[in-house]
């Protein structure tokens, strides 16, 4: 029997698509927009991880209009100012999963409270939730700003453990992205990977808990289980 006491999602490309910024980026370079859009996001994560190691922080809508610029240059696109203010705005507006918002209801009438913990700026990941509609859904919105580093690095997980007062064996950590699975599971939290394409998990020494199609898995998960305990029915 597994107890939990709080949910932490991460937030870009776990409740949010990163990817509903290619509409726009077709918009501005027609025929380029998934391109500029998937070497966009692997840059961010890439300067996040990068800046971490160098103990150089900057916010992560620095990181991702610096990601932009390299995107830019390095598929030959001009960029002028207008079009970089757009994009940039256009990552605040990004569009929840479809799933998502019933989803969050859902989990909410289970009575465990909801967090997010996020590589992004307190300023991003307040305008992202509050364009969606979806502020009143989290008991608790926490950026890395707060310990000026990205994840994985521990001090970021640690913060969701102390922030919600609950222990991290009884938190469980939410993402799709395989490598903050990874760290989260490193640090000690019960783990749940989203996996809506089929993607291939990473190799550094740690396994989901729960691999789940999307949100509304998760909701059916913990339906069956005793709240807040949570039985570890495996994927
Ligand atoms: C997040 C990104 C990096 O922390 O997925 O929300």
């Amino acid at each position: 029997m597994k107890h939990i006491e709080g949910i932490v999602f991460d937030l870009y490309g776990t409740l949010f698509d990163v990817h509903s910024v290619a509409a726009r980026c077709e918009e501005l370079y027609a025929g380029r927009g998934s391109e500029i859009s998937m070497l966009w996001r692997q840059k961010q994560l890439e300067y996040t991880w990068l800046r971490s190691l160098m103990g150089q922080f900057v916010d992560f809508e620095k990181c991702t209009e610096d990601a932009l610029v390299f995107t830019c240059a390095q598929l030959g696109l001009q960029l002028g100012a207008g079009q970089r203010r757009m994009l940039c705005d256009e990552y605040l507006r990004l569009q929840p999963f479809t799933e998502v918002p019933v989803a969050l209801q859902a989990l909410n009438a289970l009575g465990v409270p909801l967090a997010i913990l996020s590589n992004g700026s307190r300023h991003s990941i307040d305008a992202v939730v509050r364009n969606a509609g979806l502020q009143d859904a989290f008991a608790h919105l926490l950026s890395v700003d707060e310990v000026q580093v990205f994840k994985p690095d521990m001090r970021v997980y640690s913060l969701a453990e102390r922030k919600l007062g609950v222990a991290r064996a009884d938190i469980l950590f939410v993402s799709s992205n395989a490598w903050d699975v990874t760290g989260a599971r490193c640090f000690g939290f019960e783990t749940a990977w989203i996996d809506r394409r089929g993607g291939t998990f990473d190799e550094m020494g740690q396994r989901p808990d729960h691999v789940l199609g999307g949100l509304d898995k998760l909701v059916h998960l913990l339906s069956h289980t005793d709240v807040p305990g949570l039985q570890d029915r495996g994927a």
